[in-house]
């Protein structure tokens, strides 16, 4: 046998290796967040190719790039008229590096693209982070508009579970910052602000929010509420984790973590099996063979 005939069989291991592995593992976390949660566009387009999209282009590439250091941040670029200044803004949530945040902010920024193409303005929001932008000013004005209300499978009346979602939500209304997290039993949740509220404005919203995903979304596995400048998210720890259904893009946190990690053992072990299958696989040949060297 030749050494380059040997080659082969090993490298179509290593894909098969690499295969399995990556069947077991669920969506990485820059998968998920990734994932699309709102968008919302002006009605009015702007021309192409005029000053308003070159600037629109300017202001969306500067959101990109400040993204890889801060997890807020706005920008204004003034138009030679009024109507083609353009207003824009980014926020990610805040428990993101900026490795994550400025890549999430990049992929809604070209969504956007698509999503909103020549809008004069457009907001887009996935899992990890929000984009804005209008040629009308919107920094600082609070709006309390309900844009996502969604609710997990129902997990009957469970008091215990009521309970920890009370205090988990508590927790939230209680805490500082445009970013808050959360949790009682095996409630985990979640809060952010879009970072140009001021700090009474953000915890208005915010206990808005809360308010209304406790009514909403009380005896259910895990519960979102969008409003346009804040949200509130819960959900329910392992033991309710099979329920979600389809929600289950949605649950997020410890959860994720164990499921990883189970994925990632699993996908070890599998390597291994494999690994000594072709050993094995190996020795058998080399004994049929005239020898491996
Ligand atoms: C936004 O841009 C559009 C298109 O150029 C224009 O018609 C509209 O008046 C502008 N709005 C404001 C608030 O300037
Ligand atoms: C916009 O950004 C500037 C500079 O980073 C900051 O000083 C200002 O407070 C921000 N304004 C709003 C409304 O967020």
């Amino acid at each position: 046998m030749s050494a380059s005939e040997r080659r082969l069989p090993f490298s179509s291991v290593l894909i098969f290796l690499y295969g399995s592995v990556a069947i077991l593992t669920p969506p990485s976390s820059s998968a998920s967040l990734d994932t699309f949660v709102f968008y919302g566009c002006t009605v009015q387009k702007y021309i192409p190719n005029s000053p308003y999209a070159s600037n629109l282009n300017l202001l969306l590439g500067r959101l990109v790039a400040a993204a890889t250091t801060a997890s807020y941040g706005n920008f204004t670029v003034l138009g030679s008229a009024p109507q083609d200044t353009i207003y824009g803004l980014y926020q990610c949530q805040g428990d993101l590096n900026s490795g994550d945040c400025s890549q999430c902010v990049a992929g809604v920024v070209s969504r956007l693209g698509t999503v909103c193409s020549d809008a004069c303005g457009g907001a887009l929001q996935v899992e990890g982070c929000f984009v804005k932008y209008d040629n009308k000013s919107f920094f600082g004005v609070e709006d309390k508009t309900v844009v996502v209300k969604k609710c997990g499978a129902s997990i009957g009346s469970d008091v215990d579970a009521l309970t920890g979602l009370d205090a988990a939500l508590a927790y939230l209304g209680s805490s500082s910052g445009t970013y808050r997290t959360g949790g009682s039993g095996d409630v985990r949740a979640v809060a952010q602000c879009v970072g140009d509220l001021s700090v009474s404005e953000c915890q208005d919203c915010i206990s808005d929010a809360i308010g209304r995903l406790k009514s909403a979304c009380g005896p259910f596995a895990w519960g979102d509420l969008f409003l346009a400048k804040c949200y509130v998210r819960f959900t329910r720890g392992a033991a309710h984790a099979q329920d979600n259904g389809n929600g289950n893009e949605d649950s997020k946190g410890n959860d994720n973590e164990t499921n990883k990690t189970l994925a990632i053992i699993i996908g070890l072990i599998a390597a291994v099996a494999l690994l000594i299958l072709f050993i094995t696989y190996l020795n058998k040949k080399c004994e049929k063979g005239k020898g491996c060297k």
